[in-house]
């Protein structure tokens, strides 16, 4: 997959952006907040996902303007198509979304055009930080492989905190038990599902991780992803999620009714489950080095970018948003050379294209490029 060409306005500090990437090596360059990563945000929108920065509405249109606009081509092996992207104040919910001309209800509904990988220094805490990332990473990689992934878990978020307010209601002699029994049918079938295919995705993601890993130390270390599921003990060659998976599932949420209305909380549950990394056995949350965090970091994104491209056939556009900079020169040399096949997007402080290398270079001063 490519960009073929971007305009930004009004975005942020971003204006009069008009670029034809190159199919390969983009790096974007410049001081300081001039607005490289907003840059890198604007093309993330097109993919429908929410902004990996949590930028609220009402800060992504430029402080001094009424509007802004983000139109995107992109070529995948097929054809051409566009998305555009645009805001207004002051009615800012209403944003105005389309695929190929076609409006779309939401920016949601643009996911499964432009696919992306986004690599930002907040990632390379991935194996260190809250099972919440490492959640929200499995849900995006695995839903950017079958679409509709995403709205179960969405579903499931939205089951789960009505779940929640019933078990408080419970708890204050507002509401009767039997009540639970509807939400936790629902919980019970959509769990089951995400169990499996987070399980599935794991396993793939893990044997291109753990094959990355081994080459980054040197064949030294051994990196091994576990799924790490708060309901079943075992997950290995269950398909059935039906049959087999809802009907257990259901009934580990049946035995922490008493404790989940004492806490108001539904204890179990895919929202407490685990993607867990273990280097040489030892669990990396726990013993991992800053730098094997950062090798895990890495092979997972990379090993995100290989599994779309064996699914999906296409390889998504890898935006590396001020990582490399925080990479020593062999990562650095490590990443650069998994990635040569993609249309990449880099932004540093200092622009130069690596010698045998082909690429553009864009230097942002003050949200807009200059030549
Ligand atoms: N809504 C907005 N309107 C105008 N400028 C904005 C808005 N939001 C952020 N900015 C500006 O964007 C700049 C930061 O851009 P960023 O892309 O993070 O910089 P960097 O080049 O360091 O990656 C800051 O100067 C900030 O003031
Ligand atoms: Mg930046």
């Amino acid at each position: 997959m490519v960009i073929s060409q971007l305009k930004i306005n009004g975005f942020k500090n971003l204006n009069d952006i008009s670029i034809e990437p190159h199919n390969r090596l983009n790096i974007l360059y410049g001081d300081n907040a001039q607005g490289k990563t907003n840059l890198v945000e604007a093309i993330w929108l097109c993919t429908g996902v929410r902004s990996f920065r949590s930028t609220k509405d009402k800060d992504m249109i430029d402080i001094n303007g009424e509007t802004m606009s983000i139109e995107l081509k992109f070529l995948d092996c097929s054809r051409e198509q566009t998305v555009s992207y645009r805001m207004a104040r002051p009615n800012i919910k209403d944003k105005s979304c389309a695929l190929n001309g076609v409006k779309v209800k939401a920016p949601s509904k643009l996911f499964g055009g432009l696919s992306c990988v986004v690599f930002t220094p907040e990632d390379l805490e991935l194996s260190k930080g809250s099972p919440e990332k490492r959640r929200q990473f499995a849900d995006l990689s695995a839903a950017q492989i079958k679409n509709s992934y995403r709205s179960v878990s969405e579903k499931y978020e939205q089951v789960l905190e009505q779940r929640n307010m019933l078990l408080k209601n419970i708890s204050l002699g507002r509401s009767q038990r039997d009540e639970l029994d509807v939400w936790d049918i629902q919980l019970a079938q959509m769990g089951a599902y995400i169990s499996m295919l987070r399980y599935s995705y794991t396993r793939k993601l893990g044997a291109y991780a753990s094959r990355l890993y081994s080459e980054i130390s040197g064949g030294r270390e051994r990196l091994e992803l576990c799924y790490s599921s708060t309901v079943f003990d075992k997950l290995e060659g269950r398909t059935d999620y039906r049959n087999d998976l809802a009907p257990e599932y259901l009934e580990a949420i049946k035995k922490g009714r008493e404790e989940d209305i004492r806490f108001g909380y539904t204890g179990r549950g895919v929202h407490r489950d685990d993607l867990c990394a273990y280097i040489d056995g030892l669990p990396a949350r726990d013993f991992a080095s800053q730098g094997q965090h950062r090798s895990i970091a890495l092979v997972l994104k990379l090993a995100q970018a290989n599994i779309l491209l064996e699914e999906s056939g296409e390889a998504p556009v890898f935006l590396l948003d001020d990582v490399l900079s925080e990479l020593d020169p062999s990562r650095q040399e490590f990443v650069i050379s998994k990635i040569d096949n993609m249309q990449v997007f880099i932004t540093c402080c200092d622009g130069s294209i690596p010698e045998n290398k082909s690429g553009k270079l864009y230097r942002i001063s003050g949200g807009r490029i200059v030549r």
